[in-house]
């Protein structure tokens, strides 16, 4: 298709609220002309984790302010894009219906074309964003909602692989943290610590390592973490600077080992339908430097090439669903007033669907 496509994206399934505008020059490279993300951690901080129905009301209350500064960043008003992408799902329902009816909002008000987006296709798509990415790839999405490995084919296919069966890493990052009374989020956090400490003193277990499928688990880790801990704590009345921060890199180093593993096999299963193919990573999990150089350690050795687009495209972003949204505008898909908000939407339609919810939404 030869001809500029400029498309308005909105996100809000979990404690971001974004709002970005991305335009498609001559069907070839993609230009973030804006990208604004309000985050909300403050009003979850003493929480530990996300509460839903705060998150929807600071969504509802930010959204068109957010809508109007992307807009303006990016120097166009809504009668210069072709059309509003919003994520339809999945993730914290409050949320995504604020997103959802703020969306229909401004396209009956404009008369733009409505593209209702997955989010985890948003995440899955970004490289082709960020690096032109051709298709099929392999991506694996580490956040704190989700952590799955996926073979992206094409705009609308995705095959699972694999995923976690429970918590996300994310999710694990963050409530070890809140176990060991760091703050919230946990992943930087624990990150930090862990550079002080021990990887080696607790061995903590690589669940699922056992199973030669790409499925993981990690809320047991978080278990065996617990114990360790109130172990010390019954024996030494409590925990050392330096009990902690071995106990924040034995952690880390299990997720990483975990995450290298199935990685490993992950690049296997997915074979050589090219001769050098990229291995994708997405999610803030992804921003961990250990984590990080493992995943690189592992496509190096199996010879992918790996690719982690900018952090802040990695996280969530409305940038990424302005340009899977383009995606599907593109190829001529639309969706109407009747779209609705969904609080689960596997992107693989085949696949047989995940076990369990984490306290930051549906995983898929
Ligand atoms: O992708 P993201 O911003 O939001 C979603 O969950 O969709 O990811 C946030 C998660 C949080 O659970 C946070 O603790 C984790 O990513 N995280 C990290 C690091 N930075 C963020 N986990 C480990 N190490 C980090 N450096
Ligand atoms: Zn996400």
């Amino acid at each position: 298709m030869s001809q500029n496509i400029t498309v308005l994206g909105l996100e809000s399934s979990c404690d971001d609220t974004a709002a970005a505008v991305v335009r498609r020059k001559d069907g070839t490279d993609a230009e973030v002309l804006s990208s604004i993300v309000w985050g909300q951690e403050g009003l979850h901080a003493a929480f530990g984790g996300v509460v839903p129905e705060i998150a929807a009301r600071a969504h509802a209350e930010r959204l068109d302010l957010c809508v109007e500064q992307a807009l303006e960043q990016a120097g166009l008003t809504l009668t210069d894009v072709d059309a509003i992408a919003v994520t339809a799902g999945p993730g914290l329902i409050g949320g995504v219906i604020s997103g959802v009816m703020c969306a229909k909002g401004l396209s009956i008000g404009s008369g733009k074309p409505l593209v209702g987006v997955n989010h985890l296709a948003g995440h899955a798509l970004t490289p082709r964003m960020t690096d032109g990415v051709e298709y099929p790839y392999l991506m694996l999405l580490v956040s704190g909602g989700h952590c799955q490995f996926l073979g992206v084919h094409g705009p609308d296919q995705f095959t699972r692989m694999g995923g976690t069966i429970d918590d996300a890493p994310g999710e694990a990052f963050d409530k070890t943290a809140k176990l060991l009374g760091l703050g919230y989020p946990g992943g930087p956090l624990i990150e930090e610590e862990a550079k002080k400490g021990d990887p080696k003193r607790f061995r903590f277990p690589r669940p699922l390592l056992d199973r030669p499928d790409l499925d993981m688990s990690f809320s047991g880790l978080k278990t065996a973490l617990r114990r360790a801990r109130d172990t010390l704590i019954a024996e030494k009345g409590g925990l050392t600077v330096q009990d902690r921060a071995d106990l924040c890199a034995s952690f880390q180093q299990a997720v990483a080992d975990t995450l290298a593993e199935k990685t490993r096999r992950a690049c296997v299963a997915f074979g050589k339908p090219v001769e050098t193919p990229v291995l994708a990573v997405a999610g803030g999990v992804a921003a961990n430097s250990l984590i990080r150089s493992a995943l690189q350690d592992v496509a190096a050795n199996e010879g992918f090439q790996f690719l982690a687009p900018p952090l802040k495209y990695c996280t969530d972003n409305g940038a990424m669903i302005a340009w899977a949204g383009l995606e599907r505008f593109a190829g001529g898909e639309r969706d109407d007033l009747t779209l609705s908000a969904r609080p689960r939407w596997p992107l693989d339609k085949a696949a047989a669907p995940m076990l369990g919810s984490g306290k930051k939404g549906a995983k898929a």
